[in-house]
């Protein structure tokens, strides 16, 4: 299996320089995409604001106790780290690689996809 590229987006010269909610998420606009940031067990994980099952807005919700965040309208879970709907309805979140480099805060966004695979 090929590996996935990324393209890095700095979104901060660090991370206190974001605008963390009382739940621990940030909330960034890269491309067009809104997306969530929230520091776990001192890591950082990006994943879309939008949850997949009916769109609720995910940056409401909150980082359980081990590591997943829980969407405020239907309390499905979702890890941060890889997306899975550990609450088992059978959703996907989508995820964004995320690090904390000494130059600043990055998130990944693949690069390629569906529309680039000719
Ligand atoms: S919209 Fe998130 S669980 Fe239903």
């Amino acid at each position: 299996m090929r590996d996935k590229k990324y393209k890095w987006h700095k979104i901060a010269e660090s991370p206190e320089e974001l605008n963390w909610a009382a739940n621990g998420m940030a909330t960034v606009e890269i491309k067009g995409k809104s997306i969530c940031i929230a520091r776990f067990e001192a890591s950082f994980f990006g994943f879309s604001c939008k949850c997949p099952h009916a769109g609720g807005p995910l940056s409401e919700g909150y980082i359980d106790a081990i590591g997943n965040v829980v969407c405020p309208l239907h309390r499905y879970k979702f890890s941060i780290k890889n997306g899975r709907n550990t609450s088992g309805e059978g959703y996907a979140l989508k995820t964004y690689p995320a690090e904390c480099r000494p130059d600043g805060l990055f998130i990944g966004l693949e690069e390629g996809g569906l529309l680039n695979w000719l």
